[in-house]
């Protein structure tokens, strides 16, 4: 018997084959959401979680016209249950899509993620030029009764136009990190998500 979690990881890679993106709701469940939105790590976010910055570029001023969140690494092997949880799908994930799109990915490398009222990612690739093991982006949303007018889109640039993917809690996206531009858009409420990659290398 197919479980949920087999359904939807088969909905991940239909999409990444077909489109190279796939979204997926309640990848997490709204108690899971609960659970991690209350682990000191992200109450406390605010003070804790570091400005975020792009490649090696150093500039804060640069670094702040280009993208405003916080964030804070994630190590599976001191993280929370509740996080756990989360990492033990995306192990699940990645064995999937390693059977089913002959891929080799290995690993899966997370961020705790807080964009602030009003700031934004804007238009980019997720793959370094001087670094290519980042394969697949993965993020899941954490924001319960998000709506539209909160604005806080992410943005994928598709062959076809552009995709608009709202934050909603639970919801996870994938897609290409090599393929596929895209962007935050500002919004009207704190934005939080956990963030990551899955690469092609353990470490
Ligand atoms: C990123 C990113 C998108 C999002 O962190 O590189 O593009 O929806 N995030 O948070
Ligand atoms: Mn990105």
């Amino acid at each position: 018997m197919q479980t949920d979690l087999h359904i939807k990881l088969e909905h991940i890679a239909d999409g990444l084959a077909e489109r190279g993106y796939a979204i997926v709701d309640s990848f997490l469940s709204d108690l899971e959401v609960d659970l991690i939105l209350q682990t000191d790590e992200f109450k406390n976010g605010k003070l804790h979680f570091k400005k975020a910055g792009i490649g090696k570029q150093q500039d804060k001023q640069i670094n702040a016209s280009i993208r405003g969140d916080y964030i804070q690494w994630l190590d599976p092997s001191i993280a929370p249950a509740c996080i756990g949880i989360y990492f033990d799908r995306l192990r699940q994930l990645i064995q999937y899509v390693n059977q089913n799109l002959y891929l080799s990915l290995k690993n899966a490398e997370v961020h705790m993620t807080i964009y602030p009222v009003g700031s934004f990612y804007k238009r980019h690739l997720d793959q370094f030029k001087s670094d290519n093991h980042r394969k697949l982006s993965i993020i899941c949303y954490l924001n319960h009764a998000w709506r539209e007018e909160h604005g806080g889109q992410l943005r994928m640039h598709l062959p076809e136009g552009p995709l608009d993917v709202y934050p909603l809690a639970g919801r996870l996206v994938c897609f290409r990190s090599d393929q596929i531009e895209h962007e935050v858009l500002p919004a009207a409420r704190d934005r939080l998500s956990l963030t990551g990659w899955i690469v092609d290398r353990m470490h």
